[in-house]
């Protein structure tokens, strides 16, 4: 695990972002495994800049990402698949068929969840996973229970990861209660791990996930496991 601190959040997305970039550049067709929330903006915005200097080709990658909630549709902006046209695809020349997120309005979420491993071995895997960490140190939406799970799934967002995330929608009420998440599988199985952690919010969780017990109470510890992971983290 390399772990490294740095002072700002220009600086941990400017790292990222020069991170994925050279992921796609040793390999144009690259499989990224992506992330929402507030974190990973600035580091899709160091994408946009890299890609509108030409120094990155996005057309031959496939980026699939790790969850969505259910119930909302891709126009709905508070979804996902709206996140990611607005923040990123949009922006640089990735090939719209080979954007993938899970479908969260899928009449059989279990048969979507099926068909996103299958995409995913499909694929051969994920060759960089970019991650964020919720407050409860949840990944995708992988949220502390007992057990790691390894396949995507359904899941029942805790209580705090709803209030964490209201902030994005008009009233707590239209937070979804639910969400697809690809499982540790999914994630374990990246080649390389990027997880990115700003805020001095985020120190305790960070402390406790990688420099604390491995334990699916706190999902994003599994990660110490990983052979090929690096954390960044700026407390401002
Ligand atoms: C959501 C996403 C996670 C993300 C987390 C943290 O719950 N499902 O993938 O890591 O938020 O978000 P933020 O980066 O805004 O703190």
């Amino acid at each position: 695990m390399l772990y490294i601190e740095v002072e700002t959040y220009e600086e941990l997305s400017s790292k990222a972002s020069e991170i994925i970039a050279s992921v796609v550049k040793s390999k144009p067709e690259s499989v990224l495994g992506l992330a929402t929330g507030s974190s990973p903006l600035g580091t899709y915005d160091g994408l946009i800049r890299a890609y509108n200097n030409g120094e990155v080709d996005f057309s031959k990658v496939t980026t699939i990402n790790l969850d969505e909630y259910i119930g909302l549709t891709p126009d709905n902006d508070q979804s996902y698949r709206y996140f990611m046209e607005t923040n990123l695809f949009s922006k640089i020349n990735v090939r719209k068929d080979l954007t993938f997120v899970p479908d969260g309005c899928a009449e059989d979420i279990e048969n979507e969840c099926r068909e996103y491993d299958e995409r995913i071995s499909s694929l051969g895997g994920i060759d960089i996973q970019l991650l964020g960490i919720g407050l409860d140190g949840h990944i995708g939406f992988n949220e502390p229970c007992d057990v790691f799970v390894k396949e995507t799934h359904l899941v029942d967002l805790d209580p705090s990861t709803i209030e964490a995330n209201a902030r994005f929608f008009s009233s707590i009420d239209d937070v979804p209660k639910q969400a697809v998440t690809m499982g540790m599988g999914g994630i374990m199985g990246a080649k390389k791990v990027l997880l990115i952690a700003n805020g001095k919010n985020k120190a305790e969780i960070v402390k406790k996930a990688f420099f604390g017990p491995i334990t699916p109470n706190v999902p994003a510890s599994i990660l110490q496991l990983h052979p090929d992971v690096t954390i960044i983290y700026s407390k401002n």
